[in-house]
């Protein structure tokens, strides 16, 4: 197990901004963090990286746990925050040197070459960071995080403010990198972490509501309802049909409308039977097929 938290519980004030959150990831894996804005991504990862104390549970890295006393973890984990906040006064190269001089890595330029390498700031290394594309300051970013070979990389919504073009160079570049190292990177984009990721752990509210592989979650086996897309040749009132047993919502997109189970079964039979009992015609009566937008707004919507 590389990266485990068990019952982590983070208050602000009041606020449970963590509310008893578990997951294990494993050496080598690939993991997409998924929430709406204010779901409590940064703080989890804050916690992770060993930036932000908590309340309740505990957290491992590679089977160490982490606490205050022990900052020696904290050469273990790579950590991109949120907004990559970096000293824009600084030439690149001269910014990745003095990362590199902080962990007291004694090979610093060659470290640094490397990283330039790796993440591709060949042509940029004698700019001020001021003057880089956010394509680029991205790169330092995630060079800065490289730097002292980490085993386990936290990446806070890595890709968020990049163009088309630079999204895509810095997904092949998380990519590639995850070839060798744990990685675990947040987004509030469903299809970023479709992208890059084959495991999501969704969180909504401070809990986690999902946890698996992309293709389980998308084949709605971790939602409790089904989603019915019925068509009726009149019209009819929401009320009517939330009066139809197991039915828990409806909403109406023209004349057509999107009927929510309020469990597990089928609800098709009884919205047929109702079409009868009320002289309606049903045109469609068909499942929604999930995909994993739908079943992210489903577990976030609440
Ligand atoms: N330093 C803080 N003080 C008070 N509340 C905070 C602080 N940091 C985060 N929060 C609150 O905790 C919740 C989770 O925030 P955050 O982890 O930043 O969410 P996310 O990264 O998923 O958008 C939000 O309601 C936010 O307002
Ligand atoms: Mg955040």
């Amino acid at each position: 197990m590389t990266v485990e938290t068990k019952n982590i519980t983070k208050l602000f004030g009041k606020q449970k901004a963590l509310n008893n959150v578990s997951f294990q990831i494993k050496k080598g894996e690939l993991v997409g963090f998924l929430g709406p804005n204010g779901a409590g991504k940064s703080t989890m990862m804050k916690i992770i990286t060993g930036y932000l104390p908590f309340d309740l549970g505990e957290v491992f890295i590679n089977n160490q746990k982490i606490s205050s006393e022990n900052i020696e973890i904290r050469k273990s984990i790579g950590y991109l925050p949120e907004q990559n906040p970096l000293y824009t006064d600084l030439y690149v190269k001269e910014f990745l040197e003095i990362t590199a001089g902080f962990y007291k890595l004694k090979n610093k330029k060659q470290r640094v070459a490397e990283m330039v390498g790796l993440t591709g700031l060949g042509d940029e290394q004698h700019k001020k960071i001021r003057a880089l594309s956010k394509g680029y300051r991205q790169r330092v970013g995630l060079a800065q995080a490289l730097i002292h070979d980490p085993s386990v990389l936290i990446l806070d919504e890595p890709t968020t403010g990049l163009d088309p073009n630079q999204l895509e160079e810095i997904r092949t570049l998380i990519r590639e990198i995850s070839k060798e190292k744990t990685v675990m990177l947040s987004s509030h984009i469903m299809q970023e972490v479709e992208a890059i990721c084959n495991r999501v752990i969704i969180i909504n509210k401070g809990e986690i509501v999902a946890d698996g592989r992309i293709e389980d979650i998308k084949s709605g086996s971790v939602i409790r309802s089904q989603v019915v897309v019925a068509e009726f040749s009149s019209t009819i009132n929401r009320e009517q049909l939330l009066s139809i047993e197991n039915i828990k919502n409806a909403t109406q997109l023209g004349n057509i409308w999107e009927i929510e189970s309020d469990n597990k079964q089928d609800i098709r039979p009884a919205i047929f039977q109702f079409a009868v009992e009320n002289k309606l015609i049903l045109l469609t009566l068909q499942e929604k097929q999930q995909n994993l937008e739908n079943v992210f707004h489903q577990l976030t919507q609440r």
